[in-house]
Formats: C-alpha cells, structure tokens, sequence
C-alpha cells in the first residue's frame, strides 16, 4: 500500500496540495452554464427552468449541483457603485433567483471579469471587487467565474499587455474580496491560460480555465481534441480544491459518439463537468450521457488525480486515471474516423499486475478477467471506457 502510495506521490505531486485550506470543490464542480448555449439570450425564466430540469431529469441526482449564470446577466453600475441588474431580463433579480435554486437544493453561480467590461461588454468587476463580491454574498451565489476580457485597457478587450504580476494581482484581488465577505463562494478562474495559471491559480482560487474556449460548431472536434493535448503535463497541478478547467462540456451539442467520447474524457481529466448544453430540450441520449454515475464516479473519485495519456500509437490513444480504491478507469480513444481496435497492456499503466477483471462504463457490463491486456474495438471519433481493478 505504502509503496503504491508513494508511486502515485511520484507520478502526481499534486495529491500533497490536498491539504490546501480551502473546503471547497473537494472533488471537480458539477453543473450547468448558460454560455454555450445562449450565449447573451439569457433570462430568469430560463435559468429558472433549467434549475427544475436539474432535479427532474435527474442530473441533481447524478451530482450536478451549480446553476451558473454567464455574461449578460448585468449592465453597468448606480451612481453608488454597485452593479445593476439587467431587470427587462431578470425582472425579479438575482437575489430571488438565488433563492429560487437554492429552494431546488442546487447552488447558484454567476459572473464577471476582471476588467473594465466582460467579454460582451458590460460591466465588470476591475476596481469594484469588493463591493461586487458583498452584492454577491448578499444575494446569496454559491460560485464566481471571473473572465479576463479589457484586463489591459477599457478599449483593449485582449489580454495581449497584461504581465502576468497583474494578472495575478487582479485574481488575487477578487479571491480576497470573496473572502472578505465572508460567504464560500467557490472562484472559478477564467484567464484562458494566460499565465499558466495551473502554477499559481491554487492559491487564488478553486479551478483554473486551461484553455481557450471550447465550441460547438463545425471546428468543434479540432477544437475540443486540442484543447485536450494541452492538458497533458498539467497533471500534477491538479487535486482536492484545486482543478485544471479544460472548459465547459458540449455533451448533446456534437454528434453523440463524439459526446461519449469528450464526456469520458473530461471525467478522467478531473475536469469540472458543466453542461453546456439545453438540459430543457435534450434527447434521452444525451441525458445518458450526462448522468452516467459509473463515469460520473470516476470524475467525482475522493483521490482527485487528474488522469493523463499514457499510451499514443497514431491516432489511437489510452487515456487513464488511478482511482482510490486501487482500479484505474481507462479511455480508449481513436480520433481517425474508421473504427480500430485498440489495446492496452497492464503494463502500459505501469501495473504489475497478472490478470484484471474489466468493466464496461458505457454498456454497464463486466466484461471478465483479462491476462496482461485489453482490446476493444473502438467507433471512429468515439471512445470505449473501462475500469480495470484486481
Ligand atoms: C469568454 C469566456 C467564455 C464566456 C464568454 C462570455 O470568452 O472564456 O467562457 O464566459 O467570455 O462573454
């Protein structure tokens, strides 16, 4: 046990930050966003609905637990600085709103970024972090995603003069803010990557976007695919409080093998899983997807090591994440378009071990003992997820 334990040490020194004081998104945020969807047709009708959505399909059930408003939910400031709600779209404001969610046992999320406007070009948050964070507090929100649009300038929206002293200090200053007010609120760092903020976002706050963002249209598969390659060598910065945010999931958005296979992914990434998609109008398929508590567990595992790329031949991949209770949960993952098989040796994940009983996630299936290896014919695009244990 011991030597197992100082091996995963080795492999993910991020498992020591584990201890890093806050309480907070123990294991990786579960959810749903307005962005990807919606984009700025956001109103407190659909935040509304989609909070009932979230207990009836079952998803609250599954473990998804924040509602997040994203950009546009506000316009600009009073003449005492505080932050106005746009009242044509959130007539009750955001405080009812709050206790709407809360009333369906989930949490409420909202945004801002560090800058002179957000992306969309409200109002935002650079100067205003403390009287931002206690209106937040106020209303009662549960989770803070801070955006880095005019960061450098209230007429430059990139984030190209921004050193990387200020973009710390402007995180750091909305984590102190938050915690001034005296309400956990998990803050959801969302600087692109800017700074590589894997290296210091633990001490600021709970998740760290990666990445650029993801997108469902047709650079999608480009675009996911990518930003998961620039997630390995990020491992060990990830653990207990403090997670890489490859971006929110565009589950029930791409085509349904692609789905299965971002899905699988992002779990064994200890990615946080924030639904993207319209949970109002999604197909049976998709909520499968979405609720599928065997992968589900494996992105929620107590031992939050993010998994990593272990075996790359082509375009046939195995992907893996050790678990607490000694089995891996493994990807195979084929990005050509015909279907491969593709196999893994125990061996490949650095185990010593003989023989390996193999579930499969997805069909729900065990599928026996296997000596040294594992093939399974894998779908182009697609993706097939077993646990392998002793
Ligand atoms: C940036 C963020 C996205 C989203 C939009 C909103 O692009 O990275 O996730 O929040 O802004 O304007």
């Amino acid at each position: 046990m011991i030597k197992i334990l100082s091996f995963l040490i080795f492999l993910f020194p991020g498992i020591l930050f584990s201890s890093h004081k806050t309480t907070l998104a123990l294991t990786p945020p579960m959810g749903w966003n307005t962005w990807n969807t919606f984009k700025c047709n956001i109103d407190e009708k659909l935040v509304r609905e989609s909070a009932d959505v979230m207990v009836s399909s079952g998803m609250r059930d599954a473990g998804y637990e924040y509602i997040n408003l994203d950009d546009c939910w506000q316009l600009g400031r009073n003449a005492n600085g505080t932050i106005q709600v746009d009242t044509v779209k959130f007539p009750s404001g955001i405080k009812a709103l709050a206790d709407y969610v809360h009333s369906k046992g989930l949490k409420l999320g909202i945004y801002s970024s560090a800058g002179y406007f957000t992306c969309e070009g409200r109002a935002a948050s650079l100067n205003y972090e403390m009287i931002d964070a206690q209106t937040y507090a106020d209303w009662g929100v549960d989770f803070v995603k801070y955006d880095f649009c005019y960061t450098a300038g209230p007429k430059d929206r990139s984030n190209l003069k921004v050193s990387l002293e200020h973009n710390k200090k402007v995180y750091t200053d909305m984590a102190n803010a938050i915690k001034a007010s005296g309400r956990p609120m998990v803050f959801s760092l969302c600087n692109w990557g800017v700074g590589e903020p894997w290296k210091w976002g633990a001490e600021v706050g709970q998740l760290w976007r990666t990445d650029i963002d993801i997108v469902a249209n047709s650079t999608s598969w480009r675009r996911w695919t990518g930003i998961l390659d620039r997630q390995v060598g990020l491992e060990k910065y990830a653990g207990p409080g403090h997670w890489n945010d490859p971006d929110m999931l565009i589950v029930g958005m791409i085509p349904h093998k692609q789905a299965i296979a971002h899905f699988s992914l992002w779990s064994v990434l200890s990615a946080p899983l924030i639904a993207g998609n319209d949970i109002r109008n999604m197909s049976p398929e998709t909520l499968e997807i979405l609720t599928n508590r065997e992968v589900i567990a494996v992105n929620q595992d107590p031992m939050g090591v993010q998994g990593t790329r272990y075996k790359k031949d082509g375009r046939k991949e195995v992907w893996a994440k050790p678990l607490a209770d000694g089995s891996y949960a493994v990807v195979l993952f084929n990005r050509g378009l015909l279907a491969k098989n593709i196999s893994f040796k125990w061996s490949d994940l650095k185990l010593d071990w003989e023989t390996a009983k193999v579930r499969d996630l997805w069909k729900k299936q065990n599928l026996g003992n296997f000596k040294d290896s594992f093939t399974a014919k894998v779908e182009g695009r697609g993706a097939v997820m077993v646990k392998i244990s002793q």
